[in-house]
């Protein structure tokens, strides 16, 4: 609950009175007394009684939001108790203390350090099924995928470059994908590459369906192999209802100026009053687009790609089918989520059987739609998911949004982990975790708490290509592989963030 206003004339409200947040938490006595001491504080320090109200209602709002998204968080947890009963006691404790994701690991770790140490110990077996002999942060366990190894939980997540030329890779992707499997990420996978060229969002967007993209994209992947121990994964898409858009830091999803294409969806249901409407595909359709994702799929397989991961979120195709907001299909691939799904889940097969079987395929869903029962809910993501577990999946990447200019999301730190976690802990799915995660305590959390496997960063990997190597030695751990040639900056960074005047560093 929370007062539309917090003051009037000369009252105001503290406490209880203008904001409360679910007892499951119990931090109302925490809130009452710091806002007393903020108001305090205003009275004193602002020229009049009403600009001390304005300031004290502006900053105590903003974390009185925060205790309330923390109980929330809490409340959902003791609600669906169940769905935790499974984990290995060790892991259920550790869920408990961190369900409101308000306490971290290194909270933990500040109040019980032997304590949290057995808990790592417990997560680096279930990791690696040996007897560990120390600890270690738990974002540097390896995980393994079919036959697939990886070093670390780190995923640097699909990322749009609008930088291809004709669907093809340049120079600027292979020193951007190469800069980020040296950065020291277990995984990296590309931006979202088209299976056409109608199935582009921009012209800028890379494509794997001409022999120059193939010759281009093998290029990073060897690159890759050879330098650096991360894998690399090739995330393909087809744009859909929301393609022939300007590029990212254009008008977002909004149409070219000149020289735009047709486009296609489930049904004729625009993007947005400016965007193109879709046409309706065929079953003909249909036969095509699966084709194209086929042959994309074996140009993937022979450039050398160690994972798959079909991108059926954020309204493009994929996801357009399987959200009844752009879907109003009255065939059988519209109304029931069977039905929605029939058409991804033809893809997917259609992939597998030319997809090595050694290598595994991840889906990336929106988990919701943020429009509550009209749209896609987070109960009926836990459906998508065992129907996509019992096609064999290896992984989903779970995102959310994105699919109606509607939407509403409740954005904050972590904000989509809640969705990984349901779906991990309700159908025993592997996941991934995305969505504002940025600091090597929050994947730490959320990996021991087994709220997802995998945790995928996208901003912070803009911003440091080296987010894993620099986290690696924030905290101390040493057994990440540096670049040689980097050997010498490795030490340095090491004996800085030793000292215990060292700034925080930029991870
Ligand atoms: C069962 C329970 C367990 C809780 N556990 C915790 C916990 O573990 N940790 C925690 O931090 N918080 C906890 N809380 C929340 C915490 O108690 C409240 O958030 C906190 O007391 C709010 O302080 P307040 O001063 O705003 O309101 P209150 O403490 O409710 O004070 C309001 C006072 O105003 C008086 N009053 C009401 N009307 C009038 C009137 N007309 N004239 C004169 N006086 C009046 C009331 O009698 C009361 O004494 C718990 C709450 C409950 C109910
Ligand atoms: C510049 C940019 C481009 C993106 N392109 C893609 C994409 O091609 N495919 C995809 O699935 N998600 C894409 N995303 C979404 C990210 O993968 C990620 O889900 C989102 O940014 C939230 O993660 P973050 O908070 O770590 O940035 C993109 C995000 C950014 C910032």
């Amino acid at each position: 609950m929370q007062c539309e206003r917090w003051s009037h004339e000369n009252i105001v409200l503290m406490g209880d009175a203008p904001a409360t947040a679910h007892f499951s938490v119990g931090s109302g006595t925490k809130l009452a007394l710091e806002s007393a001491i903020a108001l305090a504080g205003y009275v004193h320090t602002e020229p009049t009684l009403a600009a001390a109200f304005h300031r004290y209602e502006e900053e105590r709002r903003t974390e009185v939001l925060r205790l309330q998204s923390a109980a929330r968080n809490s409340t959902e947890w003791f609600e669906h108790v169940e769905r935790y009963l499974h984990l290995d006691p060790v892991q259920f404790n550790y869920s408990l203390l961190t369900r409101s994701q308000r306490i971290s690991h290194e909270n933990l770790r500040a109040r019980d350090k032997a304590w949290l140490e057995s808990a790592e110990m417990w997560f680096e077996e279930q990791a690696t099924r040996e007897k560990p002999r120390h600890s270690r942060p738990p974002m540097f366990t390896p995980f393994r995928l079919r036959d697939l190894r990886l070093k670390n939980r780190i995923v640097v997540s699909p990322m749009d470059q609008y930088r291809a030329i004709d669907g093809a890779p340049t120079d600027w992707h292979l020193v951007h994908y190469a800069e980020r499997a040296k950065g020291g990420a277990g995984l990296v996978i590309t931006e979202m590459t088209c299976v056409s060229p109608e199935g582009r969002i921009s012209p800028g967007c890379t494509g794997l369906y001409a022999p120059e993209h193939e010759t281009a994209w093998t290029r990073i992947v060897e690159f890759v192999h050879a330098e650096t121990d991360a894998k690399i994964g090739m995330q393909l898409g087809h744009s859909g209802p929301k393609g022939s858009t300007q590029l990212g830091w254009e008008k977002m999803d909004a149409p070219l100026t000149a020289g735009n294409w047709p486009v296609i969806g489930p049904s004729p249901i625009a993007w947005s009053a400016q965007s193109q409407v879709p046409r309706e595909m065929t079953r003909a359709d249909m036969d095509t687009v699966r084709d194209q994702f086929v042959g994309s799929a074996t140009m993937a397989a022979r450039a050398g790609f160690d994972l798959l991961e079909l991108h059926c979120a954020h309204g493009y195709l994929l996801s357009a089918f399987i959200t009844p907001l752009t879907n109003r299909r009255t065939d059988a691939y519209g109304g029931t989520l069977l039905n929605r799904m029939r058409f991804p889940l033809e893809i997917y097969q259609a992939v597998r059987a030319v997809w090595p079987a050694e290598k595994p395929i991840s889906m990336r869903i929106s988990a919701t739609d943020w429009v509550g029962e009209e749209g896609i809910t987070p109960e009926e993501a836990v459906e998508i998911a065992r129907l996509l577990g019992d096609a064999g999946v290896d992984v989903l990447n779970v995102s959310a949004g994105q699919t109606t200019m509607r939407a509403r999301p409740v954005y904050g730190r972590m904000f989509q982990t809640p969705f990984s976690d349901r779906i991990r802990n309700e159908t025993g799915m592997a996941t991934m975790a995305v969505g504002n995660i940025y600091e090597p305590d929050h994947v730490n959390s959320i990996l021991m708490a087994g709220r997802a496997d995998l945790c995928c960063l996208a901003r912070p990997h803009l911003a440091d290509p080296y987010w894993t190597l620099h986290a690696a030695a924030q905290l101390g751990y040493r057994g990440e592989t540096w670049p040689k040639p980097y050997l010498a900056g490795r030490d340095q960074l090491y004996r800085l963030a030793s000292r215990s005047d060292a700034p925080p560093m930029n991870v």
